[in-house]
């Protein structure tokens, strides 16, 4: 079975059981400024795991594209991925345990589904703690489907609980299956998770309590359950192979055996380096493609595609690819990459040129300072054969060397680095350079706060104005938005005049003193887009999408509406009305990165 077949058997299977199918987010998370990237499935979900209403109902499935990067270093071997699709099915207050396990199996084991052997399952439910008891209705349904006790663990939180991506959020215990991969004949009557050859292939979580910033942990109003299973490794289960041998990599990998003139598996650390190099570059062609996406910088979500692409770079070297006179290599990466998801992901294709670009740039750059980096490298001077983390730093900083390279560069003189050290400067430098505001910064919101859903409400009429005085060719590129002061960044080639900065100001300020309406409905991507609606289009189901407006209400339909001054997908939340809103006033305006400007304002009251 081929992984589009996988996706889509599971959309349908949940679509047949009264799901709506919704597309993937973006990986670039747009309210939450607690992570860099979209790290699971729920993740774009949470306003609705803690109670707003989706637009397409309380139950719905997706496959999600998501970003890891705390196990980077353990890409290369057969599992790890720091991009990976999560598919998962939900009940926002709908259904809840009973239904979901006995789902869950049926898919598996049924032939309408997987078709997998029960005999080679077995799962995990979570044992109890001081925070939450031991779960024992999942146990109970688990022996109902049929499963032994035996192959039911009951484990700590450690294992069978589920936290919120970020510090604070939604979670609860989670229920997890595994399947064995090892011979059929040898697989063990219990299950205790402590065998790698047992693979987690789901997740299912019971989601029942809200984690607050002080870490105390508060019953939800509404129960869901979040889902998450794997794409990339239930591929590989159902076509007994390993990850990279799935239809989603081997392309890429058969790409880099003809450019390496070297086999897959045939080793001396060929494997890893051809797996570091298909992940990476996949995790960067996605994170550049996104419909929010980003270039390689020195910070926040550049910094990490920089790194991916320069680890890819220097692992590419080691399979003696020519890295260094022609960069057609890849490019031709990035073709295979592309066309493995141009079904399932059609925004890669459409930013193909963006992409190709922007790799390129990164391996000129990196070239470029790969020399001098050498010869600087040669400078260092060594105590007791560790090179200080202060001089990974530097070669980082000004020659853009992964560590992975100094580290490379230390073995061949019998030296070690210091990982620890360069870890502390970099924190060090980040912080500060996020204090100077260089970069891009995490988006979203800060909190559900009456302050900052106001300052929510300021960015919708500070973008609206932006295009009003610059053009239409403005569109959101991040924001950050806590109590106190709202950060934008947008696309605009140059600086802004003063008298532009006044005038959209006064937009903003006319907008506030005519008390325009708030109110949001849950249209059609289509109606929205028809109905001028900015935002990101990231949906290919058709599904319906929440578009707040802010307008005069003359009692008809928003899209009706005569007064309307601004129009945006968004998922909220936003005040009711302008009316309180308070007064508008821009801080600063300045460069970001490259074709991106950055305004911070706040309300004045
Ligand atoms: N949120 C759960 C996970 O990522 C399903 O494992």
């Amino acid at each position: 079975m081929t992984a589009s077949e996988l996706r889509q058997k599971y959309l349908k299977f949940f679509a047949d059981r009264g799901h709506k199918i919704i597309s993937s987010a973006s990986l670039l998370p747009e309210n939450d400024p607690t992570v860099l990237f979209t790290t699971a499935g729920m993740h774009p979900l949470v306003p609705y795991l803690m109670g707003e209403n989706h637009p397409s109902g309380q139950r719905l499935v997706d496959a999600q594209k998501c970003v890891r990067t705390d196990d980077i270093d353990e890409v290369g071997d057969a599992t790890h991925h720091t991009f990976f699709e999560m598919m998962g099915n939900w009940s926002l207050g709908d259904y809840f345990k009973k239904e979901s396990i006995a789902w869950s199996w049926e898919f598996l084991t049924s032939a309408e589904g997987l078709n997998l052997n029960p005999a080679l399952l077995a799962v995990s439910v979570f044992a109890g703690d001081g925070d939450a008891p031991f779960d024992e209705e999942s146990y109970n349904l688990w022996l109902e489907a049929g499963v032994p006790a035996e192959r039911i663990a009951k484990l700590p939180k450690k294992n069978n609980w589920w936290g919120p991506a970020g510090q604070s959020g939604p979670c609860g215990p989670d229920t997890e299956i595994f399947y064995w991969s090892g011979k059929e004949d040898e697989v063990p009557a219990s299950f205790n998770d402590d065998h790698d050859l047992w693979v987690e292939i789901w997740n299912n979580v019971f989601m029942q309590y809200f984690k607050n910033t002080e870490g105390k942990f508060n019953l939800l109003q509404q129960k869901n359950v979040d889902t998450g299973l794997g794409l990339e490794r239930v591929t590989a289960i159902l076509n007994h192979c390993d990850n990279y041998q799935t239809d989603l990599f081997w392309p890429i990998i058969q790409k880099i055996e003809h450019l390496s003139a070297k086999k897959y598996l045939s080793d001396g650390g060929t494997t890893r380096s051809m797996r570091i190099v298909a992940d990476h570059l996949k995790a960067s062609v996605f994170i550049i493609g996104d419909p929010r996406g980003v270039t390689p910088s020195n910070i926040g979500q550049g910094y990490v595609v920089r790194r991916l692409l320069r680890r890819a770079i220097v692992q590419a070297g080691r399979l003696d690819i020519n890295t260094k006179t022609d960069l057609n290599w890849l490019n031709d990466i990035v073709f295979v990459i592309i066309d493995i998801y141009a079904e399932a992901y059609p925004e890669l294709a459409e930013n193909r040129d963006a992409i190709m670009q922007a790799v390129i740039q990164e391996a000129e750059k990196f070239q470029r300072t790969l020399e001098n980096g050498l010869k600087e490298f040669d400078k260092i001077v060594v105590e007791n054969n560790l090179v200080k983390g202060q001089d990974v730093f530097n070669l980082f900083q000004s020659y853009g060397f992964p560590w992975e390279l100094s580290e490379e560069l230390a073995l061949e003189k019998g030296w070690r680095i210091d990982r620890q050290g360069f870890e502390q400067e970099l924190a060090k430098h980040q912080e500060l350079s996020r204090t100077a505001s260089a970069g891009k910064f995490k988006g979203g919101l800060a909190d559900h706060s009456v302050e900052t859903t106001r300052l929510h409400t300021a960015a919708h009429l500070l973008l609206a104005a932006l295009r009003q005085v610059l053009g239409d060719h403005v569109v959101q590129k991040g924001s950050n938005i806590t109590a106190e002061r709202l950060r934008f960044d947008f696309s605009h080639p140059e600086k802004m005049t003063s008298e532009q900065k006044s005038e959209v100001e006064a937009l903003v300020n006319e907008a506030i003193s005519k008390k325009l309406k708030v109110s949001f409905e849950e249209i059609s991507l289509t109606d929205a887009k028809e109905s001028g609606a900015t935002g990101v289009f990231d949906s290919k189901y058709g599904e319906m999408v929440k578009v707040y407006t802010v307008g005069h209400d003359n009692g008809e339909e928003q899209r009706n509406w005569d007064d309307i001054f601004s129009r945006e997908i968004c998922g909220g939340p936003h005040v009711e009305s302008l009316a309180d809103l308070g007064h508008f006033k821009l801080i600063k305006e300045e460069a970001s990165s490259a074709g991106v400007r950055r305004i911070k304002a706040i309300l004045e009251y």
